[in-house]
């Protein structure tokens, strides 16, 4: 059946849907006057935490051979109480930055990049003007300092670059670190049994330079899929672990591709946490969906292991069911061979060699602490959700048929603070008589929302097709806090959310960078 879409896809591109020249004129347009002046320095802000960054180009050994040319944010350390900045090991991503929830945290950015930039904090909850919205980017040789108190529940966190357009390829050179909040649950493997991996996938040329959408339109139209993954960095990364238990905590730090998560070893993958921490219980699937922004933390007892054993962690194939891939099947065939594999097969994302010796044993506790509700019964509108459509229209990726507008709110974008909303997401339909275009073009879209986590209360399933529900069914685990979840085609979704603290402009958008980049991405105001 594969085949048959395939060649769907080339008639569709023979009769010139896919070849209207529109994106072009989308990325030569420069964001313009609207910007915000930066934040400067707070005197009186306590920080705890202070440090400097500075976003600039760099050179690292990456493979044998040349030099590869990266993005990197070189980090100055100048206060770190009760907290740690590390470098992740061996590599230009980074740095980790490890805090209490409390924290005072101040980061003085300083931009060496070609062009404009802003860092988002992914899944904090923090004020707009910390945030990392387009309108807060600095040009080349600005600062902006970035101060704010840590308030998130412990968790797993990000940040990377957010500036109007040119997110896909700031992050794709390098730049993304990762926010983790710590607990202090008993019970947790930690220090060398906790380990971040941040997955991403790229090209590299024959002179080790990364290449970023080599494939023209049609690459951007469905995101850059690269041939080779890195993990925090580093290509075919490898870990000796200790016949002990491990917390490894994930970020899909891609660009656009979506791994299904297995273990070669044929166990089950023990879920522990989502984007907003520790679930209350632990999740057992036979793999994990985990689409771009999204984090997921997982347990791995590794004591029952043989001496010498190698365990991957692997991404499966599975089915997107759209022409323009996504990292599923369809992805190798439309990205002429940009998938890392032939169509149908596994590929390994990370490899474990257990060694004899003994570590450090725990068991998995039967529950976690409990999380504070939060119930659509609260909501204002239970019985009628906002509904925002992520669809293909005037060959554009859209949300409610519009595209990013730098300080643009609709009036449905406009929420009240202090309350709590049901908003309903759909993968597909459209706006303005476009809905049969709209979904022949559909692809995953993994949905983020900044400035707050929320609870996914319902994954209706009845719109779409059945062999590609078939293979991802198993993959989500929707028990926990969430910034960012997996939109498949003909997918609808609800999620329960709170608008506290902060009154504001913040953006929602497709984590899918180069539909970001695109303008699937818009404005909602909280609204005092
Ligand atoms: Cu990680 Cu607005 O994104
Ligand atoms: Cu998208």
């Amino acid at each position: 059946t594969s085949r048959r879409k395939f060649i769907w896809i080339a008639s569709a591109a023979s009769v010139g849907v896919l070849s209207v020249p529109v994106l072009p004129k989308l990325y030569n347009s420069i964001t313009g006057g609207q910007r915000v002046s930066p934040h400067p320095l707070n005197k009186d802000f306590p920080a705890d935490i202070d440090l400097e960054f500075t976003a600039s180009p760099d050179q690292v050994q990456l493979l044998n051979g040349s030099k590869t040319n990266i993005y990197t944010y070189q980090t100055r350390i100048l206060k770190a109480e009760n907290a740690s900045v590390d470098k992740l090991p061996g590599s230009y991503l980074g740095p980790v930055i490890r805090v209490k929830r409390g924290q005072n945290v101040r980061v003085r950015f300083k931009n060496q990049l070609p062009r404009e930039s802003v860092i988002h904090w992914h899944g904090l909850h923090i004020p707009q003007e910390m945030d990392g919205h387009p309108m807060y980017a600095i040009d080349k040789g600005g600062e902006f300092v970035y101060e704010f108190t840590v308030n998130n529940r412990p968790g797993t966190y990000w940040f990377h670059p957010h500036p109007d357009k040119f997110t896909g390829p700031q992050v794709y050179y390098g730049l993304a670190g990762l926010f983790i909040v710590e607990g202090d649950e008993k019970g947790l493997p930690d220090g060398e049994y906790d380990v971040p991996l941040v997955i991403q996938d790229r090209k590299i040329d024959a002179d080790n330079q990364l290449v970023y959408l080599d494939g023209g339109r049609m690459a951007r139209m469905q995101g850059f899929l690269g041939d080779r993954i890195l993990v925090n960095g580093q290509p075919d990364w490898n870990l000796d672990v200790k016949k002990g238990t491990y917390r490894l905590r994930i970020l899909n730090g891609s660009n656009s591709r979506i791994y299904k998560l297995a273990w070669s070893d044929g166990s089950d993958i023990v879920a522990i946490g989502t984007d907003g921490g520790l679930l209350e219980k632990p999740v057992t699937r036979p793999y994990l969906m985990l689409s771009p922004g999204e984090r997921i933390e997982i347990w791995k007892d590794f004591s029952s292991q043989n001496d010498g054993e190698e365990v991957q962690l692997k991404s499966l194939p599975f089915e997107t069911g759209s022409p323009m891939g996504g990292g599923g099947m369809m992805g190798g065939m439309m990205g002429g061979g940009q998938q890392q594999t032939p169509n149908g097969t596994a590929f390994d994302l990370a490899s474990f060699h257990v060694t004899s010796q003994t570590g450090v044993q725990k068991e998995l506790p039967a529950a976690f602490a409990k999380h504070k509700t939060l119930s659509p019964s609260d909501a204002v509108n239970a019985n009628n959700p906002r509904s925002f459509h992520f669809s293909f229209e005037r060959m554009q990726w859209v949300i409610n048929g519009e595209t990013f507008e730098m300080m643009g709110v609709a009036d449905w974008e406009k929420v009240k603070l202090n309350t709590t909303e049901v908003w309903e997401f759909i993968n597909g339909g459209g706006s303005r008589g476009m809905g049969r275009m709209g979904n022949m073009m559909q692809m995953p879209h993994p949905v983020h929302l900044h400035g707050l986590q929320f609870r996914i209360i319902d994954r209706d399933v009845s719109g779409m097709n059945a062999s590609v529900w078939e293979s991802v069914k198993d993959g989500f685990v929707d028990q926990g806090w969430q910034d960012t979840f997996l939109l498949m085609p003909g997918m609808k979704v609800q999620a329960v959310m709170k608008f506290e603290d902060f009154t504001g402009i913040f953006v929602y958008h497709c984590h899918n960078l180069e539909h970001e980049d695109m303008g699937m991405m818009r404005n909602y105001e909280v609204i005092a």
